[in-house]
């Protein structure tokens, strides 16, 4: 019998020892490539809480904070003009994450970055689980975060394993956490003096017969992404 969702090019699910959990990938990455991007947009980035746009006067990267709700202060911080986007996509590239991404899942086919964002928040009151991707878009799909700063003993991510069972997982600089398709998770509640402040990208297939699945949660937190065909594109949201 042939299933309605049989035409991924990447499995559908991998299961990960570490964290007995389906469809979450650890990436060792260069940690001192990570700050090098905080550092080019720190006046932004670590400036106090705001909502809106703010440009770099000097290398014209434009970024939009905007603050879902969820249960505490999230700020995500993304690119509102080509030069922000581009400034997302050489980092990475320099970490290096399609091919460490493959060197777990295999290489099925091209991946590609859809967005680049900050994540900066210092409280959040309780947990908000959520899938990123749905569980149909497998391992064809990633959210991933990496801190810049490190992270205390709380705010680390709470998610449900295999089994149903609730577990944190503890960031650490220099390794990302990867979420796919079905993976179920939240930030740990915490409140801390110094904002905890995450380097994440979207990325997966550039194919279309993915992209409904995966299109929305791609273009959630950034109001221009690279869209597999069309190229880099708004996502409407201003
Ligand atoms: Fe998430």
């Amino acid at each position: 019998m042939i299933k309605a969702n049989s035409i991924s090019a990447y499995p559908d699910e991998r299961f990960n020892e570490e964290l007995e959990a389906d469809n979450v990938l650890q990436l060792q990455l260069d940690y001192s490539i990570v700050r090098a991007a905080y550092e080019e947009v720190e006046a932004i980035v670590s400036a106090d809480y705001f909502e809106g746009v703010k440009e770099c006067e000097n290398t014209g990267i434009g970024l939009r904070s905007f603050c879902p709700g969820w249960n505490g202060d999230l700020r995500w911080i993304s690119s509102v003009n080509e030069t922000a986007f581009a400034f997302f996509d050489r980092y990475f590239d320099k970490l290096g994450v399609v091919e460490k991404t493959k060197a777990i899942i295999g290489d099925c086919g091209d991946l590609i970055m859809y967005s680049g964002f900050f994540v900066v928040r210092s409280h959040t009151k309780e947990p908000y689980y959520h899938f990123d991707f749905s569980p149909e878009v497998g391992l064809n799909a990633f959210t991933l975060m990496t801190p810049v700063t490190p992270i205390g003993d709380a705010g680390n991510l709470l998610y449900h394993d295999a089994y149903e069972e609730e577990r944190v997982y503890k960031y650490a600089c220099g390794t990302a956490a990867c979420f796919g398709g079905g993976f179920y998770h939240s930030t740990e509640p915490f409140e801390s003096s110094e904002p905890y402040v995450f380097l994440c990208f979207t990325f997966g297939v550039n194919d279309l017969e993915h992209w409904d699945a995966i299109a929305d949660a791609a273009a959630e937190q950034s109001p221009i992404y690279r869209h597999p065909t069309r190229g880099i594109v708004k996502s409407g949201i201003v």
